[in-house]
């Protein structure tokens, strides 16, 4: 029996804390019921065409700035296991509604290695592969070997091997030509028995060094991330928000000298050929760090991150957020791009 709900609020269901409400709502608990959720009485009535439809895992990457007139449904599909294994490798499947975390506590304490510089990142399994989700060195298309998902627009059960995701860095098919198209069921990972571990990485190092670990576990790095990731970032719990608002911008080699000119303290990473601009850095040089704007700001700790303090609709969120933007464009002539995915 599918379960249905009329004009919710999806206060408990962002991170943001946006207090909007939905018109129609559907759980979704296994993939065999999305057949029933197509086909309930009046759903094309609700849900005209794809954009008015919207998968929802845990709300974390999301800005919501008016009422939803469509139809959400809500990710509930659980279960993690064991497809195939041998001495060096493990493929673990799990639902696409399973908590992030709880797949990396399954991994780390198996000593599964691959996502363990991934802890606590929040959201679902289903949505890592949409941004192909990404922390101290690790990006999921690392460990991603297959995403199942339904077409929506054609109708059919799909499955994309990882080059087929066309993942890129916060980027892939499935925020390009398969966005609102697809209602990703489930991910199978490749986990590593012999782990090659991500040490280079903002303080992991710093912190093992402290700790006086010189042969770190998978453990030790699942909980040095823990840590760093506690100190830094806000707890949605306490203080609305979505992480980072922002991408950092990549930028090639012409551009980043003529930038680099003008300013010789500059924040980046070179990956490749190409080099990464740490949004942060911009932000808070152009003097929006701890900038409050009515109910929206932005972090105090960390300018990337835009916040809420307990009452901001999502259009307050919005405009401070393209004031930032203006601002940043004005000052290096850089177009910051949304991370966030804007709900409108
Ligand atoms: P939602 O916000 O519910 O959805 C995000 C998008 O994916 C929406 O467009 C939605 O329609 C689509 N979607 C979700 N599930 C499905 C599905 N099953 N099928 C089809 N489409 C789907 N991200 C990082 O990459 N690295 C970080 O370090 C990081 N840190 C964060 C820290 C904080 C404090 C917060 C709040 C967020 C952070 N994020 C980070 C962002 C967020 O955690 C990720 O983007 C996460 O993957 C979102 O998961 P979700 O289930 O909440 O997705
Ligand atoms: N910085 C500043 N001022 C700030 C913030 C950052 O100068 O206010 C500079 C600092 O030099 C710092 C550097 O930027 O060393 C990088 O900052 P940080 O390590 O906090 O990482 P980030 O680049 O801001 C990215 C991801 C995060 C991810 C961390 C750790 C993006 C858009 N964000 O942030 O992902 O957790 O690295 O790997 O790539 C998210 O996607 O939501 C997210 C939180």
């Amino acid at each position: 029996m599918i379960r249905y709900r009329e004009n919710i609020s999806l206060l408990p269901f962002n991170t943001f804390g946006i207090d909007i409400n939905a018109a129609h709502i559907f759980y979704l608990k296994a993939p065999e019921d999305l057949k029933d959720i197509l086909e309930y009485p009046g759903f094309s009535d609700m849900s005209d065409n794809m954009t008015d439809l919207l998968v929802l895992g845990q709300g974390s990457n999301v800005l919501f700035t008016h009422d939803f007139r469509g139809v959400i449904i809500k990710n509930e599909i659980r279960g993690i296991r064991i497809l195939e294994e041998n001495d060096k490798f493990v493929l673990v499947e799990a639902g696409s509604g399973e908590k992030w975390q709880d797949l990396v506590d399954y991994a780390v304490s198996r000593d599964l290695a691959g996502i363990e510089n991934l802890t606590l990142i929040p959201g679902t399994v289903g949505a890592a592969p949409i941004q192909n989700i990404g922390a101290y060195g690790v990006e999921a298309a690392d460990v991603i070997e297959s995403v199942h998902a339904y077409n929506l627009e054609k109708k059919e059960w799909i499955t994309l091997a990882n080059k087929e995701c066309e993942f890129s860095y916060r980027d892939s098919i499935f925020k390009r030509r398969l966005k609102n198209q697809v209602v990703i069921c489930s991910v199978v990972f490749r986990l590593s028995k012999t782990p090659e571990l991500r040490l280079n990485y903002g303080g992991i190092k710093e912190e093992l060094g402290k700790r006086n670990i010189a042969d770190p576990t998978i453990q030790d790095i699942s909980g040095i991330v823990a840590g760093i990731r506690r100190a830094k970032l806000p707890d949605p719990e306490i203080l609305g928000n979505a992480g980072s608002f922002f991408k950092n911008p990549l930028l090639g080699e012409a551009q980043f000298q003529v930038l680099l000119r003008s300013f010789p303290m500059i924040k980046y990473f070179k990956e490749g050929d190409l080099y990464k601009i740490s949004a942060g850095w911009l932000i808070e040089q152009a003097g929006w760090k701890g900038y409050r704007q009515g109910n929206a700001s932005c972090y105090e700790k960390q300018a990337l991150i835009l916040v809420n303090y307990g009452n901001a609709k999502g259009e307050e969120i919005l405009a401070l957020s393209e004031k930032i933007q203006k601002s940043v464009f004005d000052k290096f002539g850089i177009a910051l791009e949304r991370e966030v995915n804007l709900i409108s």
